[in-house]
């Protein structure tokens, strides 16, 4: 079962993407990860992030069937979401399709493929005032190199001007993969910290939580957001 996951997960991502934009967004995770280092000098200059804003988690994430971790009830963003929100006391909100994604992984990976080419705007339930938030996290799994696009639903709906939108996102081995640069364009008129998101592997989150709570808290300290 994970061999034909796999088989088939690297056939179409590769065939999809082309094998060296595979390797290529690797190397952007590892860099990812190495600009947060760096930035670590720059955090005080951030006044925007500092204590007094008011923070919101929002993500996407997937339960059922997944890449490399088998059937799981709580999705991987889900969990890296839970945990930026317990850190830093924001308010969370999920985006729930109105038509559930299949729990099934062939056919989730089909549904998703199709959405991304014919550039779909899936109907999403419940909305949440982005508007009354100075700092909106905005969290999601790598699909095909791009945010799930019930995410572009969400945020087509609000008025981003002056936000300070932060990305993260779960994957398996694409990283960020530009992404952050897809929702800085999506989100007009935000401050979008591209190249500063969070990048974490999908079964980092679902297995090994200590690790997970630690780049998490890392992290938010580099960009000078206060934790509890
Ligand atoms: C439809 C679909 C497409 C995916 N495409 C990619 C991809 O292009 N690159 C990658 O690294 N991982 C890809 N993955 C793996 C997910 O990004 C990874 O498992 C992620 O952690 C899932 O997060 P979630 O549990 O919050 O949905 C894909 C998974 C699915 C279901």
């Amino acid at each position: 079962m994970k061999y034909q996951l796999t088989k088939h997960f690297l056939i179409g991502l590769c065939s999809l993407l082309g094998m060296n934009s595979c390797r290529a967004n690797t190397n952007n995770a590892e860099e990812n990860n190495t600009n947060i280092e760096m930035n670590t000098e720059q955090k005080s200059s951030q006044s925007d992030l500092g204590e007094d804003t008011k923070k919101l988690v929002v993500f996407f994430s997937h339960t059922g069937e997944n890449y490399n971790v088998g059937y799981i009830k709580k999705g991987n963003t889900h969990i890296i979401a839970d945990m930026i929100a317990d850190a830093t006391g924001a308010d969370i909100f999920e985006i729930v399709p109105e038509k559930s994604y299949p729990a099934d992984y062939n056919e989730c990976i089909e549904l998703a493929k199709q959405e991304l080419q014919k550039n779909t705007r899936p109907a999403i339930k419940d909305d949440v005032p982005i508007e009354d938030y100075d700092i909106v996290f905005i969290g999601y799994p790598n699909w095909w190199g791009n945010p799930p696009m019930c995410v572009y639903t969400f945020i087509e709906k609000h008025n981003w001007t002056d936000k300070t939108v932060i990305p993260f996102i779960t994957h398996e081995g694409s990283g960020m993969g530009g992404t952050d640069r897809k929702i800085a364009t999506a989100c007009k008129g935000a401050n979008t910290l591209t190249e500063k998101g969070l990048v974490i592997q999908g079964k980092v989150a679902q297995e090994n939580q200590v690790s997970a709570q630690k780049s998490v808290m890392s992290w938010l300290n580099n960009l000078g957001i206060k934790t509890k």
